[in-house]
C-alpha cells in the first residue's frame, strides 16, 4: 500500500465531523502554523515540498504563492477552485463530501500563509449536497474557534465562505471563476494581469484547486522535505486519481506519484484490470482535455520505458507520443469502444461549454462537432479527417483561455493515433456506426 496523505482516514466512521477529524490529528496544522510559524515560513515549507497544483496545469504552488503582490495595502484573497466539471474528474467532490474538514483546515493554514482575511470556496453549483456538507463543517470550525476573530487566541482572523458556482465548465478557469464570484458572467479575463496581482475585486488573489489546498496541512505538520521525499523527481507527494470507464474497480484512488501506469490499471489495489475480460484499447489519463493514448503508448514511452503516473513520464515524448497527468481524471477504453463516437461526445461537450468570447473556440468547437457527427453517422468524407486536424490547429493557442486547447487536443490526438478508425468510418460506415445505432435503439426500448 502506498503512502496516504489525504485519504488515510476515509473509512473512519464520522470522519466528516470535526470531533472525529480532530481525534485523527485534524487541525494540528492550524495550531502549529499560528503558534510556531510566520506566514513566510509556511510559504517556505510549501516551496520546499515541491507541491504542484492539482487542478490540471501542475504549476508549483509555493512559487505561485510567492508571486502574490504584497506591495499594496489592498486585501488579499485565497479562492479555492472546487468547480470540478472536467469530464472524468471527480476527486475533489469525493474529498469534500467525505472529509470536508481536510479542505477547511487547508484553507485556514493557506490563508494564514498568504495573509488573506477573507477566503472563498467556489463549488460547482450542481453539487448542492457538497455545498451543504461544507457549510455544516464550516459552522463547526467557527464554533471551535478555528475560524472567525482571533483564531485560537492569536492575532489572526479569517472568514470563510462557500459560493455555489455558475453552472458552467468555463467557471473552473480561474479568471472566469473570479468574474463569476464577483457576480458577473463567467468569461475568462485577458492575462496579464494575473490574479496574483489583480484578482478578485482587483486585489491580489491566489486560486488553488481543492486537492492542492488539502495537501498543505500535511506539509506544515511534517515539513516540506518530508513531502518532497514522496514521489519521483519533480512529481512529489501523492495524487488523487478518479478512475472510470471499462475497468473492474472505478473510484477515487490516492497514489504515490510514480506508480507505473500498467500497475495502476491492472493491479487489484487500483483499477483491477479491464472489465468483462476485454482488452485495453486506449486511455485518457488526465481528464477529457488531455491527448488520448493507445494501449502501447500509455503503458510504455516511445523509448520503451515503463510509463509512470508522474507529470514528466506521462508527458514524455511531447504530444507526438505522450499526454498529460492533468487533473487525474483517468478514463479507460476497452477494445469495444469506438474512438470516433467518444470523441464526438467530448467535442459536443466543449462546443456546449465554450463561453463564446473567442471566435476560434466558439466557431471551431461547433464545426468539429458537426464534422464528427457526420463521420460517426455515416456521411463523412476522407477529406473531413484532415479538415478536423486543420480546425483543431486553428483553435489551439489562439484563445484567451485554455478551453480552446482543451477542445483541440483530444481531436488532434485521436486522429494522430487512430486515423485508420476514422477512415474505416468513412469507407465502411455500416461496420461501426450501425452497431451503435442498434445499441441506441435497444437502449431506447
Ligand atoms: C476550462 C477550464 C476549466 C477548469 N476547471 C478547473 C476546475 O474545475 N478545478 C480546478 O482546480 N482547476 C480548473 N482549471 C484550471 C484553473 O484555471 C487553475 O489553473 C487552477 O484552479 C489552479 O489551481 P492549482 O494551481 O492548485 O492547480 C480549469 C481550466 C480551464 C481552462
Amino acid at each position: 500500500m502506498g503512502k496516504k496523505i489525504l485519504l488515510e482516514h476515509i473509512d473512519v466512521p464520522g470522519i466528516n465531523t470535526l470531533e472525529v477529524y480532530r481525534s485523527k490529528g485534524g487541525y494540528k496544522s492550524v495550531e502549529k502554523a499560528l503558534k510556531e510559524m510566520t506566514p513566510d515560513a509556511v510559504v517556505e515549507e510549501v516551496k520546499k515540498s515541491g507541491l504542484r497544483g492539482r487542478g490540471g496545469a501542475g504549476f508549483p504552488t509555493g512559487m505561485k504563492w510567492s508571486f502574490l503582490d504584497k506591495s499594496t495595502d489592498k486585501p488579499r484573497y485565497l479562492v479555492c477552485n472546487a468547480d470540478e466539471s472536467e469530464p472524468g474528474t471527480f476527486k475533489d467532490r469525493y474529498l469534500m463530501q467525505h472529509i470536508p474538514h481536510a479542505l477547511i483546515e487547508g484553507m485556514i493554514t493557506s490563508s494564514y500563509a498568504l495573509g488573506a482575511r477573507t477566503s472563498y470556496i467556489y463549488v460547482r453549483g450542481e453539487m448542492m449536497h457538497v455545498i451543504r456538507i461544507l457549510e455544516k463543517a464550516i459552522k463547526e470550525a467557527y464554533a471551535a474557534g478555528f475560524l472567525g476573530e482571533k483564531i485560537l487566541g492569536s492575532s489572526y482572523s479569517l472568514d470563510l465562505y462557500v459560493q455555489p458556482g455558475g453552472g458552467a465548465y468555463i467557471c473552473g478557469e480561474e479568471t472566469a471563476l473570479l468574474e463569476s464570484l464577483e457576480g458577473k458572467r463567467g468569461n475568462p479575463r485577458n492575462k496579464p494581469p494575473f490574479p496574483a496581482v489583480s484578482g478578485l475585486y482587483g486585489c491580489p488573489t491566489v486560486v488553488n484547486n481543492v486537492e492542492t489546498i488539502a495537501d498543505v496541512p500535511w506539509i506544515v505538520n511534517n515539513g516540506g522535505d518530508a513531502y518532497a521525499a514522496i514521489g519521483v523527481g519533480k512529481s512529489t507527494g501523492t495524487k488523487l486519481i478518479s478512475a472510470c470507464g471499462n475497468i473492474n474497480k472505478p473510484g477515487v484512488y490516492e497514489i504515490e506519484l510514480g506508480v507505473p501506469v500498467e500497475e495502476f490499471i491492472y493491479s487489484d489495489e487500483y483499477c483491477g484490470g479491464i472489465s468483462n475480460g476485454r482488452e485495453l484499447k486506449a486511455v485518457v489519463a488526465g481528464g477529457s482535455s488531455v491527448p488520448i493514448l493507445p494501449k502501447d503508448l500509455i503503458l510504455k514511452t516511445a523509448n520503451g520505458e515503463n510509463r509512470l503516473m508522474t507529470y514528466e513520464s506521462l508527458s514524455d515524448g511531447g504530444f507526438a507520443t505522450g499526454t498529460m497527468l492533468g487533473s487525474g481524471g483517468f478514463i479507460v477504453f476497452d477494445d469495444q469502444q469506438c474512438i470516433v463516437r467518444n470523441l464526438w461526445n467530448f467535442t459536443r461537450f466543449y462546443h456546449h461549454e465554450s463561453c463564446g468570447q473567442c471566435s476560434p473556440c466558439r466557431e471551431g468547437t461547433g464545426w468539429m462537432e458537426k464534422v464528427l457527427h457526420r463521420i460517426e453517422h455515416g456521411h463523412g468524407q476522407i477529406k473531413d479527417i484532415d479538415l478536423l486536424v486543420n480546425i483543431a490547429k486553428n483553435i489551439e493557442g489562439k484563445t484567451i483561455c485554455p478551453l480552446g486547447d482543451a477542445a483541440a487536443w483530444p481531436v488532434a490526438s485521436a486522429i494522430r493515433h487512430f486515423r485508420s478508425e476514422f477512415e474505416e468510418h468513412v469507407k465502411n460506415p455500416e461496420s461501426c456506426c450501425k452497431k451503435h445505432l442498434h445499441r441506441e435503439i435497444a437502449h431506447a426500448h
